[in-house]
């Protein structure tokens, strides 16, 4: 029989029908006669238990008609099987769903067979409650078997579904940007390069030209980027918004959700070099428009949160930061703070002293400034809009003052910069100047600028870091645990 998972057997009726439970022992208790497992699948938070009792056992009711290495209750080899149940084993058990008379949970089941799938030797990692999450951090392997990681995987794949939900309702098409590019969306030079060149060999051929002496203009040029994979200097995508901007341009409303990498040296509790981004693009909005949609997407996936996944929720709030639920709500129901960088910087200004990092006209937020604005000066979620050109991307509209452009950055409580938005420069002349004022090449950006050769409109859009509204929603400290596999500096162990 295959099994049901564990989150449809708590809320099914207990008409004492057959089941089969199949998972990992969270607990075993065995007093006397009456034995009790927590299995958990982790379908769902809670675990269901298992109740064997010794003396009711042998009623000679039980068969094993399910796997011929499953142990029958009430015979020897169900005390030889008992033995073998630890917290970690996997079991595949089948007995009467039942009422449970024990507090705290509605339905139990009672134990007619067990089979013990895996063994779980004492050394098994995960063995002491309450492991730290450093900890569990090098046990990448396991770590989503415990409670809070458990919860964090169910959150991460909710969100995701929330994400496509939110665009899907509105007409947006989701499209699948590349993740190999020659374009530096950011303009930030923090790409990690793909190649197929022969680095050894060529660093080889570098040596022995020095030795020759061998001027060092020729030296630099043994890389041959004609001679790599693609013909030319390759790497992982930063963004994928300069191709979702093609597509907004031809189907109105897209948006990308997929893997974006940055190399850059953050070791910091709000960075990765992998993360996840979404990226929504729309022809024919401005800034206001661009603004009004990432206030609704927030406040839509902070509602998801709340109301489809109430029981991690509960967890989060009681076991990683009390009064979380409390927080979102208030979030989810407050309209977003709207203000100018200008003026977000003359009320940061009358605050300097209690900043590391002074505020100026001209400073790019630090995450101390943006905590600040959203925590103790308005004490909700502020767009801040019309930053200096200088500090933000070539790709924004500018603004007629001639200094700042048409950027928004969304600042939550607890994490700061959540979004960075803007809308796009769509005058082909303004942009291309602002290409080569940046010391970039307009060649290399030749289809983008041609989309504003051929049929321009005005189109904004934003980025969302999907692992930053994950630490939003679960209150977890540190980006490092809302990603399975974390890649930061010197951090890609598994
Ligand atoms: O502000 P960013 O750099 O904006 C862009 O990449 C634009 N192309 C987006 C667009 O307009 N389509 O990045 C967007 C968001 C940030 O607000 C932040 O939440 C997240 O991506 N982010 C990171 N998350 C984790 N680790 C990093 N190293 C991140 N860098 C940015
Ligand atoms: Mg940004």
């Amino acid at each position: 029989m295959k099994p049901t998972l564990i989150k449809d057997l708590l809320v099914s009726e207990p008409d004492g029908r057959e089941v089969t439970v199949c998972g990992w022992v969270r607990t075993k208790r065995d007093s006397k006669n009456l034995v009790f497992i927590q299995v958990n699948d982790g379908s769902c938070f809670a675990a269901i238990q298992l109740t064997y009792d010794r003396e009711n056992a042998n009623n000679g009711n039980a068969v094993n008609n399910n796997n011929t290495n499953a142990a029958v209750a009430g015979t020897p080899a169900m005390e030889d099987m008992l033995a073998k149940v630890t917290t970690g084993a996997s079991v595949r058990a089948t007995g009467k769903l039942i009422p449970s008379p024990a507090s705290g949970q509605a339905v139990e089941v009672t134990l007619e067979t067990l089979e013990v799938l895996g063994i779980c030797p004492q050394d098994y990692p995960l063995q002491k409650k309450g492991c730290s999450v450093e900890f569990l951090r090098e046990k990448a392997h396991l770590r989503a078997r415990t409670n809070m990681f458990g919860a964090v995987g169910r959150m991460r794949s909710e969100m995701s579904f929330a994400v496509h939900s939110f665009f899907q309702e509105r007409g947006f098409y989701y499209f699948n940007a590349p993740l190999i590019t020659c374009s530096d969306c950011e303009g930030a030079g923090e790409m990690f390069q793909v190649t197929t060149l022969d680095l050894n060999r060529i660093a080889e051929e570098g040596i022995k030209a020095g030795a020759k002496g061998m001027d060092p203009a020729k030296a630099a040029n043994l890389v041959q980027y004609d001679k790599d994979f693609f013909g030319k200097k390759a790497s992982l995508t930063v963004s994928g918004q300069l191709e979702a901007e093609t597509y907004a341009t031809a189907l109105s409303r897209v948006y990308t959700f997929g893997p974006t990498f940055r190399a850059e040296n953050s070791n910091t509790p709000r960075h990765l070099a992998e993360f996840w981004m979404v990226e929504p693009e729309m022809a024919f909005f401005e800034l206001e428009d661009d603004m009004d949609i990432a206030e609704d997407f927030v406040k839509y996936l902070l509602n998801w949160a709340l109301t489809k996944c109430a029981e991690d929720m509960k967890f989060f709030d009681q076991r990683v930061q009390p009064g979380i639920i409390e927080m979102l709500t208030h979030v989810r129901d407050s309209d977003f703070v709207r203000i100018s960088y200008t003026d977000a910087v003359k009320k940061l200004e009358e605050n300097n002293d209690k900043f590391e990092y002074k505020a100026f006209w001209g400073c790019d937020l630090q995450t101390e400034h943006e905590r600040y604005l959203t925590e103790q000066i308005f004490k909700k979620p502020v767009m801040v809009y019309d930053y200096p050109k200088e500090i933000k991307a070539f790709y924004m509209k500018a603004n007629p003052d001639g200094k700042t452009v048409r950027a928004v950055d969304v600042l939550v409580p607890g994490i700061g910069e959540l979004i960075g938005g803007s809308e796009r420069e769509a005058d082909l002349e303004k942009l291309t100047n602002r290409i080569k004022e940046l010391g970039m090449d307009p060649k290399d950006y030749w289809w983008y600028l041609e989309l504003r050769k051929f049929g321009s409109v005005p189109h904004s859009g934003f980025g969302l870091g999907f692992e930053r509204l994950l630490r939003f929603v679960t209150g977890m400290q540190n980006i490092r645990d809302v990603i399975p596999y974390p890649r930061a500096p010197k951090l890609a162990d598994f």
